[in-house]
């Protein structure tokens, strides 16, 4: 892959290889296994931006799951608008199940403090959260259910591996992140 591309005119350099993100991967399974494989969980996938993570985590998982998605919309461009639009699709028969919420990115924190207060309502055993990418600069939320972190990243816009900057650039298989060139 190359390892600088440009989308809407900007910038962005390889971050984070397929090969760490997978390596990556394969050892956040292996920590769920050992959580999770007696509990027949729910994962929980926020799109658009999980979709290629859930689908490489899930090819891993080997243990009874069910698996459901929500979609969320609350950014625009490089710059959080800090507010959540909305939470599409929240399967309502989570009771007493343990949902394993996916999700793309941590920044704000928002998006998913806004999710689990959701999903409390509906009386779950457990919720966890699992996140290919967190960054800990950015983070307004105390988030005591963030189980699995793939990466912790700096407060900087990274683009690809599902993620998108002005919804192009999720089908990249690897991490880039805004450049300075
Ligand atoms: P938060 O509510 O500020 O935590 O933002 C969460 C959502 O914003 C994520 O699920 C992403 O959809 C999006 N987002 C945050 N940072 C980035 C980024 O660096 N690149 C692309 N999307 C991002
Ligand atoms: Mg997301």
């Amino acid at each position: 892959m190359d390892s600088v591309i440009e989308i809407h005119g900007k910038k962005f350099e390889l971050y984070i290889n397929a090969d760490s993100i997978a390596q990556r991967i394969t050892e956040i399974a292996s920590a769920l296994k050992n959580d999770f494989s007696q509990l027949k969980p729910v994962f929980l996938g926020v799109l658009n931006g999980s979709f290629m993570f859930f689908s490489d985590l899930m090819k891993q998982i080997e243990f009874e799951c069910e698996m459901e998605f929500v979609k969320t919309v609350s950014y625009h461009g490089t710059q959080s608008t800090g507010k959540v639009k909305d939470i599409f699709g929240v399967p309502q028969n989570l009771e007493n199940r343990n949902i394993i919420i996916i999700e793309d990115v941590i920044d704000t924190g928002l998006t998913m403090k806004y999710l689990v207060d959701e999903l409390q309502t509906l009386k779950p055993q457990s919720i966890s959260i699992c996140t290919l990418l967190l960054k800990p600069e950015a983070i307004k939320e105390e988030i005591p259910e963030i189980k699995h972190i793939g990466f912790s990243i700096p407060n900087e816009f990274v683009v690809g591996y599902g993620l998108d900057y002005d919804g192009l650039g999720r089908n990249l298989t690897e991490i880039y992140k805004a450049g300075l060139i």
